[in-house]
């Protein structure tokens, strides 16, 4: 089992979970207050963006990730 776990969600955000570091565009890192389990958008619809804020479900974002 890996250290970093990351999930795809239909419709939704990226999930991580683990120790990791988030780094902007930049290559700095971002300040995750301790959080060891976030969110990110990948709808661009977030007002907290690089986070998921939850507009996904507002804006209709549709995605579906599968493995083959
Ligand atoms: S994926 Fe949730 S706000 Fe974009």
């Amino acid at each position: 089992m890996s250290d970093v776990v990351v999930k795809l969600r239909d419709h939704g955000p990226i999930l991580i979970s683990g120790e990791f570091v988030i780094e902007d565009g930049q290559g700095q890192p971002i300040d995750l207050a301790g959080k060891t389990n976030i969110a990110l958008c990948r709808c661009s619809a977030s007002k907290n963006s690089p986070f998921c804020d939850g507009s996904h479900k507002e804006c209709g974002f549709v995605a579906e990730n599968r493995a083959k």
